[in-house]
């Protein structure tokens, strides 16, 4: 947990050439977009610079469970990467607005509609979602054909986890000012974040062939490596500096909104996470015994400083 044994390596530092790769594939789809100025601006400027947890895992799910992946699920693996990071990266400039959280500081930039105006924020998230679905059945994509079956599982994947993400985002926006229970939290939680992470995991395992019972117990692990984020993402709203956030430390406080920090306290939600994690590596082993790419990502997510 953050206050104790941060890890020796970043992820981007172990992880640095799957990352080059997910950014390189983001760059190329963005780039044949066709976007309109400032479009063709505000949409790479809002991809750039984030960690890439979600496409990571999604990758790194594929990695393990696949050792021989055909070129069509490496093909798929690579359109899902980017549809997952486009899709948070939308939430991300949405998030930031003054209608919302009204930050200022992202990836340690202007944020988009401080960098752009509100109109082109706006419009950069909207095109952002649009492009996170079109990648996923585009015609041809590094020179192979989508595979028809699996863009539609990725499709209702990516769709469901997108609308509750949405659905988190709204019961966040009203329950400012509100003291909610734990149940209710972990509820808001789970479809604001705990669903795209979620589903980076499923539609990893799912372009890598997995199984119907695989794919249910590695979502159900999923869902709760989304919880335990977003309440790192809490405690480290309190803890860390703005500097190394990359984003203004206090954001939460500033608008009343409830955190499992404000539920639990500092320590009540490190050690939460710190439970909550042993349970999803525990069962991240009986899944499979070797996902070990996955496992020591997650592992890292759970000591992570920023
Ligand atoms: C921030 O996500 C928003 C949350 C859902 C907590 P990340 O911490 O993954 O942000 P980036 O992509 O690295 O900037
Ligand atoms: C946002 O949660 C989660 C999203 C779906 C974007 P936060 O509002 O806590 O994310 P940060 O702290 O601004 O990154
Ligand atoms: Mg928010
Ligand atoms: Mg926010
Ligand atoms: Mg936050």
């Amino acid at each position: 947990m953050p206050s104790s044994q941060p890890p020796a390596v970043s992820v981007s530092a172990t992880f640095s050439e799957q990352i080059d790769q997910i950014h390189a594939d983001l760059a190329v789809w963005i780039d044949q977009s066709e976007l309109s100025d400032p479009l063709s601006e505000s949409v790479p400027y809002a991809v750039g610079g984030g960690k890439c947890v979600r496409a990571l895992l999604c990758r790194l799910v594929f990695e393990d469970l696949s050792k021989s992946p055909s070129h069509h699920q490496t093909n798929m693996m690579r359109r899902a990467c980017i549809a997952l990071e486009l899709i948070h990266a939308y939430s991300l400039v949405h998030d930031d607005m003054p209608c919302m959280d009204d930050d200022e500081l992202r990836r340690g930039k202007p944020t988009a509609h401080v960098q752009f105006g509100e109109a082109v924020a706006m419009l950069s998230g909207d095109v952002l979602q649009t492009l996170a679905f079109e990648v996923l059945s585009f015609d041809e994509l590094f020179d192979v054909p989508p595979d028809a079956a699996i863009c539609l599982q990725l499709t209702q994947e990516l769709s469901t986890a997108a609308r509750k993400m949405v659905n988190g985002q709204m019961r966040d926006l009203l329950a400012e000012t509100e003291d909610l229970g734990e149940l209710e939290l972990t509820e808001l939680h789970l479809d604001k974040t705990g669903a795209l992470i979620q589903a980076a995991v499923v539609m990893g395992a799912i372009c890598a062939g997995a199984k119907p019972l695989t794919l249910d117990v590695l979502g159900g692990a999923a869902a709760k490596i989304g919880l335990i984020f977003q309440i790192l993402d809490d405690v480290l709203d309190v803890t860390a500096t703005t500097e190394v956030l990359g984003k203004p430390q206090g954001s939460d406080v500033k608008l009343g909104k409830s955190t499992y920090v404000t539920l639990m306290g500092l320590d009540g939600a490190q050690s939460k996470a710190q439970s909550l994690n042993d349970w999803v590596m525990d069962e991240l082993s009986s899944v499979r015994p070797d996902l070990t790419h996955t496992k020591t990502l997650v592992q890292m997510l759970a000591g992570r400083q920023s």
